[in-house]
């Protein structure tokens, strides 16, 4: 028996409220009022912060579109049994990591949060259901989802499709409400092809229908992975040529320009930085090279590998370029570093450059203080544990106050418009700036007094 339209449209259950989760759902009922959507999770710490005022991701846009929604439309619940019983569709956005251990170990993704919930689906469900991969899966998993899905006599129908999120953290809710595609993969059965057009449906009521694109669930999957690996591919390029520029003395953004305006090539995500980080990157280009080498493709998984390593490459160089300006040794160096979230307008640290960094500069003895709008909560977290000096002080001007250097992990807004003399005032002499994203006015630095060493340029010393 399948279920009919209207239903479906009523009852909807996102399992995971994540990074991807909470937003995905908000926007979704914000869109869609007559949809009843139900976010699950099994930390209760999570879903208690989304139903209070201290929501546990900052996304802007976000908070409002909560506020608007929720207890109307949308509700969060640890009752994952309940939830799965209500439902007729299902999203499931649970994390899927790079696994630490055994088989695959640093490379693999950890699909055990993934397995666990297809089990629990498959134990309390009582009526037929559509289940919808929003994670980054390996291409197949829908494979495996169906295979414990229908590994039961209980006779209810299942249907799996794909539909990878391609959200940017910082702008998740404009990615959300107008996204570049939406792509939903499903095979190409009767019921496979109804429930894609249920899901194609849903979306319609907000995205324009020729941004919805439709493939094979291996496709869908794929797909997903690709993107991310082309978009951090971007991203080693420039960077790789940064690293060229500053033996040259050309300078990396008037190469981006001249190279970004050939529309073949495009302008965006050249901006050479510190390194890429975020949570996804790395696991899901590590995933593909992983799914490269099982199917012995090494050339292929080396290529793609090239992308990870120059980025560890260039994180390790922005930190030997601080040693050599500054004398070939930190040891009682007091650096400040602004920023720590790994890109502007969220508090996610996961895989922040700035982390390799603060650890790097702590070895070397330095002590570390840290400055972020939104992520000092999560740094002190990262960087608990770690032997050396490391103080957390919101205010930038009283961050900066007696160190040696400051070097920008992240490019908020907020850094670029700082009063710089007050700041160099307050510094050890000679003071330096690491533009780890190009983001400030350098000459003027410089004029002010600062050594400036951005980041695939030319250094403003006076040494
Ligand atoms: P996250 O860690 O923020 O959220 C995942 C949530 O799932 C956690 O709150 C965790 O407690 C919960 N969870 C795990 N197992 C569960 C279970 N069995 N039942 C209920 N809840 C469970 O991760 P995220 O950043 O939201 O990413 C989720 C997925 O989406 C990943 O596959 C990721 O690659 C992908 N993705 C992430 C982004 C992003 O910007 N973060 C963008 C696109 C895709
Ligand atoms: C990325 C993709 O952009 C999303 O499409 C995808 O859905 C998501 O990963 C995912 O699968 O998790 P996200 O990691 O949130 O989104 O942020 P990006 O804007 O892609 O930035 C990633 C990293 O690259 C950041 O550290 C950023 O500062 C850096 N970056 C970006 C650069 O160093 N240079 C650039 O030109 C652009």
């Amino acid at each position: 028996m399948k279920i009919s339209e209207h239903d479906i449209k009523k009852n909807i259950l996102c399992i995971g409220a994540g990074y991807v989760g909470g937003p995905t759902m908000a926007v979704l009922a914000s869109k869609c009022p007559h949809c009843r959507i139900t976010v699950v999770d099994i930390n209760p710490v999570r879903i208690d912060e989304w139903n209070s005022d201290k929501l546990p991701i900052y996304e802007p846009g976000l908070a409002d579109i909560i506020r608007k929604t929720r207890g109307r439309n949308l509700f969060f619940s640890t009752d994952i049994p309940r939830g799965i019983q209500d439902s007729d569709i299902i999203f499931v956005s649970v994390n899927t990591p790079t696994k630490t251990f055994g088989v695959g170990a640093g490379m693999a993704a950890d699909l055990q949060y993934w397995e666990k919930t297809a089990r629990q689906i498959l134990e309390h469900s009582r009526s037929p259901k559509i289940i919808i991969e929003k994670s980054t899966l390996p291409v197949k998993t829908a494979q495996a989802m169906e295979n414990i899905l229908h590994s039961s006599n209980n006779a209810i129908s299942f249907d799996v499709l794909s539909n990878p999120e391609f959200l940017a953290e910082g702008s998740a809710v404009r990615d959300l409400e107008n996204p570049d595609r939406v792509l939903i993969g499903s095979h190409e059965t009767k019921s496979g092809l109804i429930a894609r057009e249920i899901l194609v449906d849903i979306y319609s009521n907000w995205v324009p229908r020729e941004k919805i694109i439709t493939s094979n669930i291996w496709s869908s999957e794929l797909s997903k992975i690709v993107s991310n690996a082309f978009l951090a591919q971007r991203i080693s390029s420039i960077n790789a040529i940064s690293a060229l520029c500053e033996k040259t003395d050309a300078d990396i953004a008037e190469v981006a320009k001249a190279v970004g305006m050939d529309n073949r090539i495009g302008s965006k995500f050249l901006n050479a930085s510190v390194g890429f980080g975020g949570s996804c990157f790395k696991k899901d280009i590590l995933n593909l090279v992983y799914l490269c080498r099982h199917h012995g493709l090494n050339e292929v998984a080396d290529y793609w590998e090239g992308v990870v390593k120059i980025n560890e490459y260039q994180k390790e160089r922005f930190v030997w370029n601080m040693m050599t300006a500054m004398f070939n040794t930190l040891a009682d160096k007091k650096i400040c570093l602004y920023g720590f979230a790994f890109k502007a307008d969220t508090g996610d640290t996961r895989e922040s450059p700035a982390i390799f960094i603060a650890r790097r500069l702590l070895e070397e003895k330095a002590e570390v203080i840290i400055s972020d709008p939104k992520a000092l909560k999560n740094a002190r977290a990262d960087l608990a544990g770690i032997d050396g000096k490391v103080g957390f002080v919101e205010d930038p001007y009283e961050a900066a106050e007696g160190c040696h250097a400051i070097a920008i992990m992240t490019e908020w807004n907020l850094f670029c418009n700082l009063d710089y003399r007050k700041i160099f005032d307050r510094m050890i002499k000679p003071a330096s700036i690491f533009d780890g994203r190009n983001i400030l006015d350098h000459r003027r630095c410089f004029e002010i007094g600062f050594n400036v060493f951005p980041v695939g340029k030319p250094a403003l010393t006076r040494f």
